[in-house]
Parts: structure tokens; C-alpha cells; sequence
């Protein structure tokens, strides 16, 4: 590229690195990434394709299209995400909010009883996008949000200051369902939510770079199995759950059995519910404490 460019030849250069790159969508992406640098909406490149472009922005611009080839995620380097429509602030100590969680946090919402004020606790929040998400709709709820990881817990308040709702959630650092002991809710939870870290240890290798080079391990991989967050949390929630309270998890395609054995075999909860993702992949499992 010549010192001296314009909009459109930029877009061009970053869509070629990125083509080169084998970044799926180059075209879009390379509109972002410049829109981004420019500080303009990707539609207003269009009409401003023609102006010329400050070599301290080209520079900016040169480095975002870099990290993108180097298939670090487009939403670390934009620094969000969208989720339920809300815009969450993401780094890479949090794991990028995908869209099948929509789901998990849909099923959580079912199995809030609206009319008193429930409490419910979000189980490894990373970014906060259910706790706060969560928040934003359940005007009455307590809300708890537990992480093992501070940093992700940093990031999670903030994201909840952003959204408004920083004075409704109380955001925790421990292990698991751990800090509930402390705070007195022994048999008072009505809702447990969380996507755990659900990747075998045997998967990691084989997860696509994007992922695997970006974003952390301790998020995504729980042990040998794939399931020993889910026998966790199915073990230890029978002591906070309330009679009726429920267990809303995200799992892995294919875990639905094993967790299912493995409720089966702890006892104390109704048969499964499970919904699934709009992929048609069992992806919620949903299970009741006994009355
Ligand atoms: C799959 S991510 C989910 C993040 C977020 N809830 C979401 O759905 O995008 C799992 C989260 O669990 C946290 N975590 C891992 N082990 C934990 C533990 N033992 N106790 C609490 N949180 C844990 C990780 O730090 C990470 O933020």
C-alpha cells in the first residue's frame, strides 16, 4: 500500500490480508476493522470512500488487520459483543459470549418465579452477560455472580455498570457454589445458572485457533471428561437450591446422557428438561430439586 491512501484502497488492502488470511468473512470484516480505526460506521466508508487517510490512522488500522490475520477474535479487538441485544465490553480474560448461551439465559428466565423476589446465582459469569442480562429483566431478583477468575469479575462489573444494573447484582470471587455457605443460602436459592467449562481436556487441541490461541483455557476446559463442572454443581446445588428451585446448565453437543447419568445416580432431582439451541443441539439441561 502507498504512504499516502485513501478509504477505499485501505478496505481493499485489509480485505486481501484478511482473504489471505483464510478469514471467512473478509468483506465484512475488513469494513468493520477499518470502520473501527477510521472511528466511522462501516456504511459511512461508502460515501467517504475517496477521502484520504492520516498515516497515524493507516498505522492504527494496519495493526487491528494484523491481529485479525493472526486469527485473533474480531471481538477482542473491537472489544465487544452483542448479546440478548445488550452490548457487552469483552478482553481476553473473559470468554466471548456466544450465541447459544441466549438460550441458557431464556431457560433461567422460565424458571423464575416473577412474582417474588427469587434469588438467583450465575455460576462462572465471565463477562457477566447472564447475570447482567438477567438483571436488566428481573427488577425483584437477588443476583449473585460467582467466578474463580477476578479479572473476568473486573470486567464483569463493569459491564454491569455500563448496563445499569452494577447495584443489583452482587458480583463474588470463589470456587463454584462455594461463597453460598458464608452468606446464609443454604436451601434458599430458586435459581442456579451456568455455562460451565465444558471442553474434555482431549478437545483442546483440536478447537479452532481463533479460539485456542485467544481465549482462556480455564473458561473452556473442565478435565479429562468434558462433564466434571456439571457433577460439581449437580452435587453441590442440592444443598442451596429451595424445594421446586432449578438447575439451569449449558452443556457440550453429545453430553446430555452422561449428565443425565450423572443426576440420576447423585438423586434428589425431577427427570431432565432439556432444551435445544438453533442448531437442533441439546444444549440446556434443566433439572428440578425434589420437593
Ligand atoms: C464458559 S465460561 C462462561 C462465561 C459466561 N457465563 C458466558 O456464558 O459467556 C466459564 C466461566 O467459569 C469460570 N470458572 C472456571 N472455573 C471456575 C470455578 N471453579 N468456580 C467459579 N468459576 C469458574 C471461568 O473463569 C469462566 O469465566
Amino acid at each position: 500500500m502507498t504512504a499516502s491512501t485513501t478509504i477505499d484502497a485501505l478496505l481493499a488492502w485489509a480485505r486481501q490480508v484478511l482473504d489471505r488470511a483464510e478469514i471467512e468473512n473478509a468483506v465484512q470484516e475488513s469494513r468493520w476493522l477499518v470502520g473501527h480505526a477510521l472511528g466511522l460506521e462501516p456504511h459511512h466508508l461508502v460515501s467517504q470512500a475517496e477521502q484520504p487517510v492520516s498515516s497515524e490512522k493507516k498505522t492504527q488500522t494496519e495493526s487491528l488487520v494484523s491481529r485479525r490475520a493472526a486469527h485473533e477474535p474480531l471481538q477482542y479487538i473491537l472489544g465487544t459483543q452483542e448479546f440478548c441485544g445488550l452490548e457487552f465490553h469483552v478482553s481476553p480474560a473473559v470468554l466471548i459470549p456466544r450465541p447459544e448461551t441466549e438460550v441458557l439465559l431464556q431457560e433461567a428466565l422460565r424458571a423464575v418465579d416473577l412474582n417474588k423476589d427469587s434469588v438467583v446465582v450465575d455460576v462462572g459469569t465471565g463477562s457477566g452477560c447472564v447475570a447482567v442480562t438477567l438483571a436488566t429483566i428481573l427488577s425483584r431478583a437477588r443476583i449473585l455472580a460467582v467466578d474463580r477468575s477476578p479479572e473476568a469479575l473486573a470486567e464483569a462489573k463493569a459491564n454491569a455498570e455500563r448496563l445499569t444494573v452494577a447495584d443489583r447484582i452482587e458480583f463474588i470471587e470463589g470456587d463454584l457454589l462455594s461463597p453460598l455457605r458464608d452468606r446464609g443460602l443454604t436451601g434458599q436459592v430458586d435459581v442456579i445458572v451456568s455455562n460451565p467449562p465444558y471442553i474434555a481436556e482431549s478437545e483442546w487441541a483440536g478447537l479452532q485457533p481463533d479460539v485456542r490461541g485467544f481465549e482462556p483455557r480455564s473458561a473452556l476446559v473442565s478435565g479429562p471428561k468434558g462433564t466434571e463442572f456439571h457433577e460439581r454443581l449437580l452435587c453441590d446445588s442440592r444443598e442451596y437450591l429451595a424445594p421446586g428451585g432449578s438447575l439451569v446448565m449449558e452443556i457440550g453437543q453429545g453430553q446430555r446422557p452422561a449428565v443425565q447419568q450423572i443426576a440420576e445416580q447423585l438423586g434428589g432431582y425431577t427427570p431432565v428438561e432439556i432444551a435445544k439451541d438453533g442448531g437442533g443441539i441439546e444444549r440446556i439441561v434443566i433439572f428440578r430439586r425434589q420437593d
